[in-house]
């Protein structure tokens, strides 16, 4: 997969270089590539951003600039996203879908935003990862880039070590423990020592519903529950209204 990314501050994205999404650009499965838009200012004083027309605090940045950017790079195929707290919230299945396309273009604004005519002529998906407000779009690509870039086939070690995990399934995922078996008094649940993998995998689903019944019940909406897991989660109710 290959990611543009049109930004005022291409030295913020040396967090990708680490770890597994390093890795992954190091072999060529992922290929990140970063645009100044600055580059492609035509003023004199290299100038990115105006006045808003109408007033207003703030100040826009200018199209020319992300324009001639976005043509540096474009190309047919490529799907354009604009991170932007004015988008759609971020989840698993966004990362899963962009995770097919072959070239995203991520654009990062800065402060009150970009002209609206980049997004009517060119933006596919505006982003937002979360209902708060940063100072700019930057840690909101990276966030895609480690979120999407990880589901690349080839860049996870074992693409199964994803299938399990929060969100893959549509609910949280089960508590995880290693060695050693005691730690400051703390043991390991017996459950998972005994080699009992039907058992084992009962307790953790049992687990995951009951995290997710407690943390983001809001997720079970969605998740097609079976016969079982309605019993069980009556179980996990009962148990949560006795422990009160
Ligand atoms: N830029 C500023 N805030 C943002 C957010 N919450 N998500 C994406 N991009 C942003």
């Amino acid at each position: 997969m290959k990611i543009d990314i049109l930004t005022l501050f291409p030295e913020m994205f040396s967090a990708l270089e680490h770890s597994i999404i390093g890795r992954a650009m190091d072999n060529n499965i992922l290929s990140v590539n970063y645009v100044n838009i600055r580059d492609f200012s035509q003023d004199k004083h290299n100038r990115v951003d105006d006045y808003p027309f109408g007033g207003g605090p703030g100040m826009v940045m200018k199209p020319g600039p992300i324009d001639r950017a976005l043509e540096s790079v474009k190309g047919e195929d490529a799907r354009v996203v604009y991170l932007t707290p004015k988008g759609k919230v971020f989840n698993h299945s966004m990362a899963k879908e962009l995770a097919q396309e072959d070239h995203l273009v991520l654009i990062c604004g800065h402060y009150e935003g970009i002209d609206n005519r980049i997004i009517e002529n060119y933006v596919d998906d505006m982003i937002s990862i979360g209902d708060y407000v940063l100072t700019g779009g930057e840690i909101a690509s990276m966030v895609l880039v480690d979120s999407i870039g990880r589901l690349v086939p080839g860049v996870l070690p074992k693409e199964e070590s994803y299938m399990e995990e929060s969100h893959y399934g549509g609910i949280l995922e089960y508590p995880q423990y290693t060695r050693p078996r005691e730690y400051n008094g703390l043991s390991v649940p017996d459950i998972l020592l005994s080699g009992n993998h039907k058992k084992i995998d009962q307790w953790r689903h049992y687990q995951a519903l009951k995290n997710t019944y407690i943390t983001r019940p809001d997720l079970l909406e969605s998740y097609k529950l079976t016969k079982e897991d309605k019993i069980i989660l009556n179980k996990i109710k009962d148990e949560l209204s006795k422990e009160k």
